[in-house]
């Protein structure tokens, strides 16, 4: 691990410790104490699902596999890692903790989930216990104080520059899996076959990114979340639509492409969306707000539209009427970074609040201004979606659309383009363009 690394991590921790600090005097609390989970069960069956650790926990730390672990942090004290390492022959039990963080935490290894207890605060009175009600010790019982959640989740917001070392990272693996599928594409192999050359490339298991896999040849690109996985490739393969990203050290990369089999009007299509996406990625300043941005989005499309022949009323039009919300029906994007899909999204301050959403857009999912350290995605898309020009229709705006055009483009599906943007002091840093560049 690089020197710069561990000195990186040295400053997130004391980052995390000022914002813990400021946390527990919000809510007049003297312990942060957080779980990192538990292993769950299906219903009626021994068969556990993926661990999904603490959100809050793998902040502190680059500990992705540690149920029935815990942290406590005490103002002024080193944080104290409570490690569960059982005696176990049937499942590759947890690494003992090393590498460049370990020196930062007193660490108790414990062998069962019950030996926490005499490790852990003896009452839960004076503590922020935040986690799930299944990670319950008694008397540990998770009571997530809203003002201490508030705050860690508000600042979480602002990465540090080890998280976007930790991004950067993320990125790496996840373009270096998108090159192979797209070479996959390009030699006709089927969804799942596409699948499995990202996962191979990427060096990761389904369960390992950090959301399901998005990879659709032709009209399945008109399914936003399409996660079905074809087993035979389509005669011909036309289009393909990649949403895929990687996990590192517990932080996420999201990254979609579109792509052409062959030259011709869809490929123009790609390139005009290409240039909209690139040009909303350089708006990613401090200061700005993101709903803005949103907004921005619907009449850069539109105008695309308009471009194309899709529509037959000006840009402007087709954002107010709502057309343009028929062709791209999602929000511009989201912040990331412990999660793909990262908290505080709409938050006002860190004492609470909602900023809305601009009306008739219900699924942006960040409302915020930008700020130095935030890392949010540019995701524009363009769509041919059935269900949604058949609404237009119902409303009385078929006349706005060009079906002939929209027929001609159907069978391609859609078109997405994803970056990840930190937004900083100056010009924003495009993570993903940056690693696509140089790798
Ligand atoms: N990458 C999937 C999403 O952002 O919803
Ligand atoms: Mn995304």
């Amino acid at each position: 691990m690089s020197p710069e690394l561990k000195s990186l991590y040295r400053e997130h921790l004391a980052v995390l410790a000022d914002r813990a600090d400021a946390a527990l005097a919000r809510g007049e609390l003297d312990h942060l104490v957080i779980p990192a989970g538990v292993l769950k069960y299906q219903l009626f069956d021994d068969r556990d699902y993926p661990f999904a650790v603490n959100p809050q926990f793998k902040a502190w730390l680059p500990v992705t596999q540690a149920p029935g672990s815990w942290l406590v942090y005490t103002p002024g004290h080193k944080p104290r890692l409570i490690f569960l390492q059982p005696r176990d022959y049937w499942h590759v039990v947890p690494e003992a903790p090393s590498g460049y963080w370990v020196e930062h935490f007193d660490i108790d290894i414990i062998r069962t989930p019950a030996e926490a207890t005499a490790l852990l605060p003896n009452s839960n009175a004076r503590c922020a216990v935040l986690g799930d009600a299944d990670s319950a010790i008694w008397p540990m019982v998770p009571n997530n104080p809203a003002p201490v959640i508030q705050y860690l989740e508000f600042h979480r917001a602002y990465k540090t520059a080890y998280e976007i070392e930790m991004m950067r990272e993320a990125t790496r693996m996840a373009v270096r899996a998108h090159r192979a599928a797209e070479r996959a594409f390009r030699a006709g192999s089927s969804e799942f076959g596409i699948h499995l050359s990202y996962c191979q490339a990427a060096r990761q298991d389904v369960v390992d990114l950090p959301y399901r896999n998005i990879v659709a040849l032709n009209e399945h690109a008109a399914v936003l979340h399409y996660t079905g996985l074809d087993t035979l490739p389509p005669k011909p393969s036309r289009s393909f639509l990649i949403d895929a990203g990687a996990s590192f050290n517990g932080y996420a990369s999201d990254i979609t492409r579109t792509y052409a089999m062959e030259e011709g009007p869809f490929a123009d299509l790609i390139q005009a969306m290409d240039q909209v996406q690139r040009s909303l990625c350089g708006k990613v300043r401090a200061g700005t707000d993101y709903r803005a941005l949103h907004l921005d989005a619907h009449l850069a499309i539109a105008q695309v539209l308009r471009d194309f022949d899709l529509i037959h009323v000006d840009p402007e039009v087709a954002v107010e009427t709502g057309v343009s919300n028929a062709f791209f029906p999602h929000g511009l994007g989201h912040g990331i970074g412990l999660q793909v899909h990262d908290v505080a999204g709409f938050a006002e301050s860190d004492q609470g609040g909602t900023r809305a959403r601009p009306e008739g857009h219900p699924y942006l999912r960040l409302t915020r201004d930008l700020a130095p350290g935030m890392v949010v995605t540019i995701e524009p898309g363009l769509y041919f979606i059935d269900m949604l020009l058949e609404e237009l229709k119902d409303r009385g705006l078929g006349p706005s659309v060009n079906w002939d055009t929209v027929a001609a483009f159907r069978p391609y599906g859609g078109i997405r383009i994803e970056d990840d943007v930190v937004c900083t002091d100056n010009d924003p840093l495009n993570l993903t363009r940056t690693v696509w560049e140089a790798q």
